[in-house]
């Protein structure tokens, strides 16, 4: 069994897996309401959440499992990227468990996580596919034909997918944050009333952009306003649709690219009803097999850093104690 933690950002989360892929537990504490009213997440308060709730969280995830910690021999734990100060914490509870019950270590990449995800049932996905990774701070396009090492075709050049998503949600004025908000305000509305502009593709047509697309939004808004509430849906609908637009595109390029046959997406943004609906359809054109992870797997969650950790660099006891965490993932290019 192992124990996964994760605390890049405002989450805090703890699973237990095993090598088969089976999730015996996953629990995750957010923070949004804690950051809400500063309009982001403030990253000392995030590390100083992280410190009262890890713990909890961990044995909450034990409790779950019906496990104790003499069950586990080993920890994965996410090493970066993210907010140091938070990574820092899981970092820190991880090696000192670890150690304490001298078990190996296994320092995860948070986007490698994010991808591994496919690993874990129910989909247990094997590679090769071609994979859409857009979350709160990346968006990739990725080649994976081995969990260990995904290349990388392109990424964003400036926001994230998610980024995009809860810039949005403020622009638009709406009561909660982020991408969710976003969703549930674009329910009922036109998405064919602002035809936001197309987004040049990079020039191998993997890389994509959303500050532009922010930047129109907010030059709509300014113009037509956003009190009426039909305006709004109308608004967070072709806003949506401009973003599932592009991420669509490139997931098409991938394919193309790949000739993969097989598409897969992670991270939270993948949790979108709109980007999900527009994905299906664009497999079923093209005889393509997508899979879908439900939607608790593609936000930030701690089993993910556990599937990352089947075959990854394990520590010994000993050798994972000066471990430092990072703030940037190698695959972000
Ligand atoms: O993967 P994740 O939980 O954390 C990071 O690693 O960043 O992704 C969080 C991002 C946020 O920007 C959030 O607004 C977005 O995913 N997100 C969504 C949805 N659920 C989460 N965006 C659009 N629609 C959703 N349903
Ligand atoms: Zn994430």
């Amino acid at each position: 069994m192992i124990l996964a933690i994760e605390s890049s950002c405002d989450d805090t989360c703890a699973a237990l897996v095993t090598r088969d892929g089976q999730v015996h537990a996953s629990i995750r504490s957010s923070q949004a309401d804690l950051h809400a009213r500063f309009g982001g997440v403030v990253p000392e308060i995030a590390s100083r959440r992280h410190l009262e709730l890890v713990v909890p969280v961990v044995e909450a995830a034990l409790a779950e499992a019906g496990a104790g910690l003499a069950d586990v021999d080993a920890i994965a734990v996410t090493q970066g990227p993210g907010l140091i100060g938070a990574l820092l914490v899981g970092l820190s509870t991880a090696k000192a468990l670890a150690y304490a019950r001298r078990v190996r270590l296994i320092p995860v990449d948070h986007l490698l996580g994010h991808v591994a995800a496919l690993r874990l049932a129910p989909l247990r996905l094997e590679p090769p596919f071609a994979c859409l990774l857009a979350s709160g701070g990346h968006t990739l396009v990725l080649d994976v034909r081995d969990y260990a090492a995904p290349v990388r075709l392109g990424g964003t050049r400036d926001d994230a997918a998610g980024e995009a998503f809860d810039k949005g949600a403020r622009l638009l004025g709406l009561s909660e944050a982020g991408g969710p908000a976003l969703e549930r305000a674009a329910l009922g509305g036109d998405a064919g009333r602002f035809p936001f502009p197309p987004v040049l593709r990079g020039q191998d047509g993997h890389d994509l952009s959303f500050s532009g697309l922010k930047t129109a939004l907010l030059r709509t808004v300014r113009a037509v306003g956003h009190d009426v509430p039909e305006m709004r849906a109308d608004l967070a609908a072709s806003y949506q649709a401009a973003i599932v637009r592009q991420l669509a595109e490139r997931a098409a390029a991938a394919l193309e690219k790949t000739g993969h046959g097989a598409l897969a997406m992670v991270g939270g943004v993948a949790a979108n009803g709109a980007l999900r609906a527009e994905l299906t359809d664009l497999c079923e054109r093209r005889g393509a097999r997508l899979s879908l992870l439900p939607p608790a797997m593609c936000v930030d969650n701690a089993a993910m850093i556990g599937a990352a950790a089947f075959g990854g660099r394990a520590l010994e006891p000993g050798d994972y104690l000066a471990l430092d965490a990072y703030a940037r993932s190698p695959l972000a290019g």
